[in-house]
């Protein structure tokens, strides 16, 4: 049974709605605002993909945008995602990756695999997203095999003025964003975790010439010891 698209099971729907991952509003703006920019994104998230191998986990996976650009020497790709209105667009996309690609309602903090079972962990997008950071991280080196590597694209605090502006407007922000916060300092949290970078790079990604709260980006890679 479904009441304006929101699957109704033995679980009552207002159960679902207090539940902090499910956003019905800003899942169908997000799901609008990455197909308008996947062309605009679609490079950052090949550059993020390539030269993986193996079995990957994606976490946050959305709607399954970066599933078109897994390269074909990975073997497995399990994409968690705990907002149902994204992950049935997900489960959806999900033929992209030709079997490769299963589908789990989970969240990052809690991960659904065994210690060391991945080759490869991918962030894009959601470590401004997800409550804490920190025990996804911790939960994401748990996962990954010694050796195995992060690959992440995330929006992050910016410097300056720009950086003032995030840091003040985070209280509004996740409230419009499902959580999302601006002012981020994601490659720091990433090295706190204890992961070793191999290579990071920043960019901006604004609207025409206009920079925004969520322009400042890293894209890189790190290794868990
Ligand atoms: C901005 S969207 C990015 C989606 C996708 N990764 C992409 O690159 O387009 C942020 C995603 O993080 C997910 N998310 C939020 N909290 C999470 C958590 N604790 N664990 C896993 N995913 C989470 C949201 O449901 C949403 O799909």
């Amino acid at each position: 049974m479904e009441v304006a698209g929101i699957g109704v099971g033995p679980e009552p729907v207002i159960i679902r709605f207090m539940s902090t991952h499910v956003h019905p509003i800003f899942a169908r703006v997000y799901r609008a605002l990455s197909v308008a920019t996947a062309d605009q994104i679609a490079p950052h998230r090949q550059e993020l993909l390539a030269g993986l191998s193996g079995r990957v986990m994606e976490v946050g996976c959305g709607n399954g945008l970066n599933f078109e650009h897994y390269p074909e020497s990975v073997d497995e790709i399990v994409a968690i995602e705990p907002e149902p209105y994204l992950r049935g667009l997900a489960e959806e996309h999900a033929e992209v990756g030709g079997g490769r690609i299963t589908i789990v309602d989970a969240e990052a903090e809690m991960l659904p695999a065994e210690d060391d079972s991945f080759d490869a962990v991918v962030c894009s997008l959601v470590l401004c997203s997800i409550a804490d950071p920190a025990a996804a991280l911790a939960e994401i080196r748990r996962v990954l095999r010694p050796g195995g590597e992060l690959r992440y694209y995330e929006h992050v605090l910016g410097d300056g003025r720009l950086g003032s502006v995030q840091n003040r407007i985070d209280w509004l922000w996740p409230r419009m964003g499902g959580g999302c916060h601006c002012n981020r300092d994601t490659l720091a949290a990433i090295k706190e975790a204890g992961f070793e970078v191999e290579k990071s790079r920043e960019m901006s990604l604004d609207i025409g010439r206009v920079r925004t709260p969520v322009s400042p980006h890293i894209l890189g890679q790190a290794v868990s010891p």
